[in-house]
């Protein structure tokens, strides 16, 4: 059976599959987070790194969370120099750091940038595989994974951007992708981080949910707030469901099991992207592969829950608690605290570059965003739509680096 049919005969499917990767994190964290690989980091992953100057560094968040950064300080042919343009980059839900240098070299965002004379600084969230420490919490413990996108506004966001500020001595250049784009664009919206950031590229942009389109979505949202009933349609599914309803600490990570469905020669993964993320135009087999080597990664359920009631309710919120009562003794209000995007400085330099086929950043929403920054200033916002991108064709797309990634880096130049 293929994938494909295997969706369209069974739509839940999906929405099973996601649910199992976000209770990875809270039901299932490896038993020996230690690795080798992961002692190791993303630098010494020397199939992606073609070669580049790659130092790692460890950022302690408030909250006690221990955060892996990369840094490429120097293009391929070295070029160090002083007072190069810092440059962070941030990735989206299910993945970690490593989603920026699957491409070649000079397909990858993070390289090309180094290339052309960028200090690149990659940040890694908690709870993908290099940051999954905790100075005093277990990954075991489910205190561990308390956590949603407001905790990434909160603490790790300022962690990464405030280290990068301190090692460089100057103001950033963000890069944002999907929930990359989320943390941002809220934190900007509260005054955060904006006098430590020089500006903003936002790719697949996500502040509104409601239009999301994939079939996947939509069943993930209705089913984390308990509307769907979880429907088991094959055997290796039904196994992890089983271990999922009774939080089973010790069920395999659910990582493996994709990879395992995705050695299944009859399963076809590209297919699997694309119910994801959206009809992509331009991805590489070989960055497929690679991609599905290394990811997905864990993120915390609370924070799907999260994502699920910005897809339910249309309007981007702190977390809800469902209760007045939880709500008051979070907030002091029976209703989570309103993100107002309207609130952005609109002197603060944005770039947003949406896709026409992107089926978790919809265009309508996208629009809405837009919307809220209508009154931003003329000459600090840049828009970009790009009618054949999906979702991932902005990371790994073969033609990003025409398209966008230029495009990124004259507007850096304007802003600098
Ligand atoms: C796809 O990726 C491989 C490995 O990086 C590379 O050799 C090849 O040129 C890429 N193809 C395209 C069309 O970019
Ligand atoms: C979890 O599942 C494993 C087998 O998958 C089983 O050996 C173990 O007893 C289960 N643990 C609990 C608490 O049910």
């Amino acid at each position: 059976m293929s994938l494909r049919i295997l969706i369209s005969s069974s739509t839940a499917l999906l929405a099973i599959l996601v649910i199992a990767l976000s209770y990875q994190a809270s039901a299932s964290p490896p038993t020996k987070p230690a690795s080798t690989e992961a002692v190791a980091g993303i630098c010494s992953a020397a199939e992606i790194m073609h070669g580049y100057k790659c130092q790692e560094y460890d950022v302690t968040t408030a909250d006690g969370y221990i955060l892996s950064l990369q840094r490429f300080p120097q293009g391929k042919n070295g070029g160090g120099g002083m007072n190069k343009q810092p440059v962070l980059l941030q990735h989206g839900v299910l993945v970690d750091g490593m989603t920026w240098l699957l491409n070649s070299a000079d397909q990858s965002l993070a390289l090309i940038l180094a290339d052309n004379g960028y200090d690149v600084w990659i940040a890694n969230t908690r709870g993908t595989r290099f940051s999954r420490r905790h100075v005093s919490l277990d990954p075991s413990n489910p205190d561990f994974w308390d956590w949603t996108w407001d905790e990434l506004v909160a603490h790790d966001l300022p962690a990464a951007i405030d280290f990068v500020f301190k090692q460089t001595g100057q103001k950033i250049h963000y890069v944002g992708h999907s929930m990359g784009t989320l943390i941002a664009l809220t934190s900007f919206s509260e005054g955060k981080q904006v006098d430590k950031v020089k500006s903003a590229a936002l790719l697949s942009p996500i502040a509104y949910l409601s239009h999301m389109t994939t079939a996947l979505g939509i069943l993930a949202a209705r089913a984390f707030v308990g509307e769907v009933r979880l429907l088991c349609m094959h055997s290796y599914l039904f196994a992890i469901l089983m271990n999922i309803h009774i939080l089973n600490r010790s069920i395999e990570p659910v990582a493996n099991f994709l990879k395992v469905l995705c050695l299944d020669p009859k399963v076809n993964c590209f297919d699997l992207i694309t119910a994801l993320t959206g009809k992509n135009c331009c991805l590489n087999t070989s960055t497929v592969e690679l991609f599905l080597k290394n990811e997905p990664q864990s993120t915390s359920t609370k924070n799907m829950v999260h994502l699920a009631q910005t897809f339910r309710n249309g309007r981007l919120a702190k977390y809800d608690y469902g209760s007045a009562n939880f709500n008051t003794q979070h907030y002091g209000d029976s209703e989570p605290p309103v993100y107002n995007l309207a609130n952005i400085p609109r002197d603060l330099p944005l770039f947003l570059s949406y896709g026409g086929q992107d089926s978790l950043s919809d265009v309508k929403d996208v629009e809405n965003l837009l919307d809220n920054l209508k009154l931003h200033d003329v000459d600090k916002i840049n828009i970009q739509y790009i009618k054949d991108f999906a979702h991932a064709d902005f990371i790994m797309g073969t033609t990003s680096k025409d398209i966008v990634y230029n495009q990124i880096m004259a507007f850096f130049k304007r802003h600098t």
